[in-house]
């Protein structure tokens, strides 16, 4: 039987981090971590989301600011805010949370957000900083899975490492950063054809195509790690991940469950970005 790996004990291990670096900068250079939430429209997923990360501002001795902004902003209007948070020096860590209306241009809004000030690590320079080694903030998601592989104390030096799904947030930076540690990395999609055999040989399985119970212990490499990045709902509407865990958890060395695996790792790395790219505008190291 797998060990599991508890997501909510190793992101209260990175929040207590952070809250303690939080708290010496404030003693000893008066300086409080600030982030700028910004919400358009209001989809109710995304409301939970902002108000999960307002909840773990407070928790670790940030100040977060919000702005909800109309339905029906226009991109321009969302731009001049921006520039306004941009330009703040109180406000160390942008966050907009996607997905935004229709009308408004994602990449446009993205593109706009100083990458010194870009906490989600979506803006193409930090992106292109990640594909060559030289970063300072990873996203969220993926940072928060290198730490839960971390914590099992698995090493990934010349571990056959597979990553199922190739979205810009998840799956290609998460290719990156296994690569980056020395795994022999594989990245399988929708198009892949031969994809159980490639399963099957995985030392290191990180799954994110949003598919409810895809993986199931056949596909899975007796004594492997496999971290589950899904969030979805079962036939009977019960939260589940992209791994069928009865199943798996009977073949795996490791596993994360869904929900308490990857969920809470996201906020936690988000405040840690905060927390370095404060520390980076204020030149502390
Ligand atoms: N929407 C869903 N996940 C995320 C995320 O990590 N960052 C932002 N900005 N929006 C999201």
């Amino acid at each position: 039987m797998a060990k599991i790996i508890d997501g909510k004990a190793v992101s209260a291990a990175v929040k207590e981090e952070v809250a303690a670096e939080a708290a010496k900068l404030k003693d000893e250079h008066g300086l409080k971590v600030g982030l700028a939430v910004v919400i358009v429209g209001s989809d109710p997923a995304s409301r939970v989301y902002v108000n999960n990360k307002k909840k773990a501002c407070e928790a670790v001795g940030f100040r977060s600011t919000e702005y909800a902004l109309d339905e029906n902003t226009t991109q321009e209007q969302l731009l001049d805010l921006v520039n306004v948070l941009n330009n703040d020096k109180a406000v160390n860590g942008i966050l907009v949370q996607l997905p935004l209306p229709k009308h408004i241009d994602e990449k446009a809004v993205i593109n706009a957000i100083s990458p010194e000030k870009d906490v989600d690590a979506f803006h193409p320079v930090n992106v292109g900083r990640i594909m060559i080694g030289d970063y300072a903030f990873l996203p969220c998601t993926p940072a928060g899975v290198m730490r839960l592989i971390e914590s099992t104390g698995v090493d990934i030096t010349g571990k056959q490492c597979v990553v199922i799904g190739r979205s810009n947030i998840v799956g290609k930076p998460q290719a990156m950063l296994l690569l980056q540690k020395n795994g022999t990395v594989t990245v399988c999609h929708s198009r892949t054809k031969n994809l159980k055999e490639i399963c099957l040989t995985a030392d290191i399985l990180v799954v994110a195509i949003g598919k409810a119970k895809f993986v199931t212990g056949d596909m899975i490499k007796e004594g492997a790690v496999v971290i589950d990045v899904g969030m979805d709902r079962d036939e009977n509407g019960k939260l589940c991940g992209d791994v069928d865990f009865e199943s798996a958890e009977k073949v795996a060395g490791y596993i994360t469950p869904v929900p308490g695996g990857v969920g809470p790792m996201t906020i936690a790395m988000l405040m840690k970005n905060t927390l370095t790219a404060a520390k980076q505008q204020s030149g502390i190291e």
